[in-house]
C-alpha cells in the first residue's frame, strides 16, 4: 500500500465497455486501480467489472448507493458478487442503511469466495461548496457535514469515507489514522478544475494523509492519458 500506484483510482468515466477497455489497454501496466461509476455502469452493466478484474486491475465500483436499507443491503450484495474491491454508499442514507449495506457486501463477497470489499461512504460531493449545502437547508460547513457523516460511517461499521482532500486532515484526526479516506477532487497544477470545487494537488493529498486519490478526466481526457497517469503518480511520490 505504501507506492503511489496502489494509492491512485483512475476514473474510468466512459461510456461503454469497448471504451473502458481500449483506454484501459492504452495505460500498459500504469494503474493497479479502476473506478466504474453510474456512468459507465449503466451502459456497460456488471460484465464490465468481470472484464477489468481479469486485465488483473483492482476495482472500485462507484455507484453512490442512497435508498432504503433493504433495496442497499440488495444492492450491496449484487455489487460484491462482481468481485469490486470497493464499493460505496451515501452516508447521507443513514446509519441503518450503511450497516445493512456493508453486511450484506461482506456475507455475499465470503459467499462468492472473494475477499470482503471495502466498504465507504460518500460524505459531501467535491462539487459541492458552502453555498449548495445553504441552497438544500444545511447550515454545516462541508467540513463540519463531512466529519460528522465520517463519524456516522464509522458507527455503522464502514471502513471509511469518500472525502474531499480538504476534509482528510480532519476526518483522520477524528476518526484514526485506520479508517480510510478516498478523496477525488484531485487536480494536477497542470490540469483543469472542470466542475470540482473543493481540490487539491496529489502530492498535498499524500501529504494530507489521504489513503487513495480519484482522478478522472486529469487522466483520461488527457491526450496522452498513460503520460498523466504517469505524471500524477510522480506528483504523489513527491509529497
Ligand atoms: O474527472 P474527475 O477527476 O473530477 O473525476 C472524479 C470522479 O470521482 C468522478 O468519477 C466522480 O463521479 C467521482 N466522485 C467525486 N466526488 C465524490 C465522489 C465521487 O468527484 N464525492
Amino acid at each position: 500500500m505504501n507506492q503511489p500506484k496502489d494509492k491512485l483510482i483512475a476514473a474510468l468515466d466512459v461510456d461503454s465497455q469497448d471504451e473502458a477497455m481500449a483506454a484501459v489497454k492504452k495505460m500498459d501496466g500504469a494503474l493497479t486501480w479502476v473506478k466504474v461509476g453510474a456512468r459507465l455502469f449503466s451502459a456497460a452493466g456488471p460484465k464490465v467489472v468481470t472484464l477489468l478484474k481479469q486485465e488483473g486491475l483492482k476495482v472500485f465500483l462507484d455507484l453512490k448507493f442512497h435508498d432504503i436499507p433493504a433495496t442497499v443491503a440488495s444492492a450491496c450484495k449484487n455489487a460484491a458478487c462482481t468481485g469490486a474491491d470497493m464499493i460505496n454508499v451515501h452516508a447521507l442514507g443513514g446509519r441503518a442503511m450503511m450497516a445493512e449495506g456493508a453486511a450484506a457486501a461482506r456475507k455475499a463477497a465470503m459467499a462468492a469466495g472473494y475477499p470482503p470489499p471495502m466498504v465507504i461512504a460518500v460524505t459531501v460531493l467535491t462539487s459541492m461548496g458552502p453555498e449548495d449545502l445553504t441552497l438544500l437547508g444545511i447550515s454545516q460547513t462541508p467540513n463540519e457535514l463531512a466529519v460528522h457523516l465520517a463519524d456516522e460511517a464509522k458507527a455503522a461499521g464502514l471502513d471509511g469515507v469518500v472525502a474531499s482532500p480538504l476534509e482528510v486532515e480532519v476526518i483522520k484526526s477524528a476518526m484514526g489514522s485506520g479508517f480510510l479516506v478516498v478523496t477525488p477532487g484531485i487536480r494536477p497544477v497542470w490540469a483543469s478544475l472542470d466542475d470540482q470545487k473543493r481540490v487539491m494537488t496529489p502530492a498535498e493529498a499524500i501529504k494530507q494523509g489521504a489513503d487513495y486519490l480519484v482522478v478522472g478526466r486529469p487522466i483520461f481526457a488527457a491526450a496522452d492519458p498513460k503520460a498523466a497517469a504517469l505524471r500524477t503518480l510522480e506528483e504523489m511520490a513527491e509529497e
